[in-house]
């Protein structure tokens, strides 16, 4: 945001409740009562809730949903995620833009959101659907310093925080379908895409794509989809203020990011089985190659999922797609 306007509107935040006038505005910001309109017009534009009464001045009466950095940043508990945010009103997919940060040097723990997403893209080159200011969507940039085999560890570590922000936010219990889906009630409600750029011995950064439902509704999702998938709205019957959600996500990746530095894998493997809808299930997995049935029984130190056929024998999966089968 513009400078003086994001004063005007840092003011009006800090005497909230309270009529500011154009003059004191204009004298304490240096600026002319014409730029103060003109500022009071943009806000309003961008959905700020600002009224005006002669005489009085301004009041600051309501903040719009949107996940604008001066937004986030106001409340933020996160001391370097997402201190670096870019925003967009839409953009063909955050992932692709984090990219391209990333390859040009972006520290780690930038965040690119957007309202909306033309190319929102799904694991297994599927479409995300990412329309305006139904969900949350968004992009992380990490460099940790480990070996590409343990990058999947941070798959399943989004999934552990994003489960966690959700419950603490909406009191609805998440379940995880290895490797990171978010389920309520059986059907997706968050999607996870993590890419990687990495050496033999070393990754570069990863991008982390996030895709959570929040206000969606039904209509939302294409019939194909729609059986499968949930939003917060569905389920609680009622809308979700998308920015504290948003806060609460990156204050647990960043908790949980440092935990695994510090710590290593075993507190985010013991967080991700208690959260887990898929161990102790019959699944289907389906890798690149083939389709394998069994009982999903253990997730291993580098977050690959065990699964113990009919046969008898104990198979090991890196990547793939899991179906549960009805219980
Ligand atoms: C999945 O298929 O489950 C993964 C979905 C990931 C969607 C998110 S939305 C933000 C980010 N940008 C994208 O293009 N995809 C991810």
């Amino acid at each position: 945001m513009e400078g003086s306007k994001h004063q005007v509107l840092d003011y009006l935040r800090r005497h909230r409740g309270e009529y500011i006038s154009g003059e004191e505005l204009s004298r304490q910001l240096a600026i002319t009562r014409t730029a103060v309109w003109k500022h009071i017009q943009a806000l309003r534009r961008e959905g700020y809730r600002i009224d005006a009464q002669t005489r009085r001045g301004y009041c600051l009466l309501g903040t719009p949903d949107c996940l604008y950095p001066e937004e986030v940043a106001v409340g933020l508990k996160t001391s370097w995620l997402g201190r670096q945010l870019y925003y967009y009103d839409e953009v063909g997919s955050t992932n692709q833009v984090a990219k391209e940060l990333a390859d040009n040097g972006a520290p780690e723990g930038t965040v690119v959101v957007a309202e909306a997403q033309s190319g929102g893209r799904g694991r297994r080159g599927r479409l995300w659907l990412s329309p305006p200011q139904k969900g949350i969507w968004f992009s992380l940039i990490f460099r940790p310093r480990v070996a590409p085999t343990q990058a999947s560890q941070l798959t399943l570590l989004a999934a552990v925080a994003v489960a966690a922000a959700v419950r603490k936010y909406t009191g609805l219990p998440p379940g995880i379908k290895w490797p990171n889906d978010i389920l309520l009630g059986g059907r997706k409600v968050c999607g996870i895409l993590t890419e990687i750029k990495a050496e033999m011995d070393a990754v570069e950064y990863i991008v982390q794509g996030i895709g959570l439902n929040v206000n969606a509704e039904a209509d939302d999702f294409t019939p194909d989809v729609r059986p499968y998938a949930t939003s917060l709205f569905l389920e609680l019957g009622r809308r979700v203020a998308r920015l504290p959600l948003f806060q609460e996500m990156l204050y647990q990746l960043e908790k949980w990011y440092e935990r695994w530095q510090e710590e290593g894998f075993e507190p985010v493997r013991s967080a991700w089985k208690e959260a887990s809808v898929t161990l102790g299930r019959e699944v289907a997995v389906n890798s690149w190659r083939e389709v394998t049935t069994g009982v999903a029984v253990d997730i291993d130190v580098e977050g690959a999922l065990k699964v113990r056929t009919a046969g008898g024998e104990v198979r090991r999966f890196t990547s793939g797609e899991v179906t549960l089968r009805p219980v």
